[in-house]
């Protein structure tokens, strides 16, 4: 992150001085300009800057109008937000295996965990490697229940050049610092091509005001701020560039890992996995993590506990009840990749891991 923000030091400097000398720090300039460039990258009519991807995820399913009663179908090997914005909404997660290659939810299991009360969707691109939103899109239409995109951790991933997030009726974003695009604090965006959509987003973000004390609906505080949407504006330039150097790197470790225990995420045709992490699975896991500290290489777990293992989501299933999810936990490794990474570096891990 550091290395990042050394790279594009004078930039981000003179855009948040620019802020601070300008006097306005909320809802002004840089969010509308951030909202408009954002939405145009991804290829989508509207984005709505939000305080972070758990709230942009909560903000969707509320302009849906999903709450008590309401199920929303998501998965079980995921950051907890996902589905705590599920509950934040008021709405019951459902949770749903994921496919054995890819680690993201399994589209034909999709349709056993729908009930009558079931309201939308919520299909995660996790790691960065897009879920296969046309298969998805085909069950839900039939069935017509709403897609929702936990994009979080996967800006400008692509399936046939089309980008996450503009797959579903509305796609949500994190802009944590170690995302892909990331500010330096919090921040999350929203997009829809649904004009009404995008009108109830604004203000359900804003204390659900349209004008000033005039408060159509009943909203919450969640608004990126001026500082945080013009560090966004400066680096959304580099991301096509950043995010190529995640897939060269990514190449790399394919290539270069040789070890025959390791289990490495499928390429797919067409599919653009942006890598904003490079998980490997071994069936050692937790030595091979010991040996490259002790190497002096930092690696961490996406994730180590499934959601319905957690103590606040235990009533959401039982050991076994998602078997791929469990055995997936107690697999995966994410190794060191950002595209500062050095290609020598990449190369020290690498070995490591073929000696291990
Ligand atoms: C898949 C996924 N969903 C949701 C979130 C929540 O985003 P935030 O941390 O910005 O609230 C994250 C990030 O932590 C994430 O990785």
């Amino acid at each position: 992150m550091i290395r990042q923000y050394k790279s594009i030091e004078d930039e981000v400097n003179d855009a948040i001085s620019s802020v601070l000398n300008g006097g306005k720090y909320v809802l002004a300039e840089n969010v509308e300009s951030f909202e408009r460039e954002f939405a145009q990258h991804l290829g989508v009519k509207y984005a709505v800057g939000v305080a972070s991807g758990t709230e942009a995820i909560q903000l969707a399913l509320m302009a849906l109008g999903i709450g008590r009663g309401d199920e929303v179908i998501t998965v079980s090997n995921t950051a907890v937000p996902t589905v705590s914005a599920v509950s934040l909404a008021g709405a019951t997660p459902v949770l749903c295996d994921i496919d054995p290659s890819t680690l993201t939810i399994d589209v034909e299991k999709v349709q056993d965990r729908v009930s009558r009360n079931t309201r939308a969707i919520l299909p995660v691109h996790l790691y960065g490697m897009p879920v296969d939103m046309n298969r998805l899109s085909v069950i839900a239409g039939k069935m017509s229940i709403p897609l929702i995109e936990d994009a979080c951790q996967a800006h400008g991933a692509s399936i046939d050049g089309k980008k996450v997030g503009g797959f579903g009726t509305l796609g949500c974003f994190s802009f944590y610092p170690t995302k892909n695009l990331a500010c330096y604090g919090d921040g999350g965006a929203v997009v829809t091509d649904d004009e009404d959509l995008y009108d109830k987003l604004k203000l359900l973000r804003n204390y659900g005001q349209r004008d000033r004390y005039m408060h159509e609906v009943k909203g919450l505080n969640s608004r990126l701020d001026e500082l945080q949407a013009a560090v966004l504006r400066v680096k959304l330039k580099y991301l096509d560039t950043w995010n190529s150097q995640r897939i060269k790197l990514a190449g790399f470790y394919d290539l270069l890992i040789k070890n025959e225990d390791v289990i490495k995420l499928p390429r797919i045709d067409g599919f653009t996995n942006v890598y904003h992490l490079y998980v490997i699975r071994h069936p050692r896991r937790d030595k091979l993590m010991q040996y490259l500290v002790q190497n002096g290489v930092q690696t961490l777990i996406h994730y180590p506990i499934p959601i319905h293992f957690q103590r606040s989501y235990a009533e959401l299933g039982s050991e076994g009840d998602f078997p791929i999810s469990e055995k997936a936990c107690s697999e995966v490794l994410s190794l060191p990749l950002y595209p500062e990474l050095k290609e020598a570096e990449l190369e020290y891990i690498s070995d490591l891991i073929n000696k291990f």
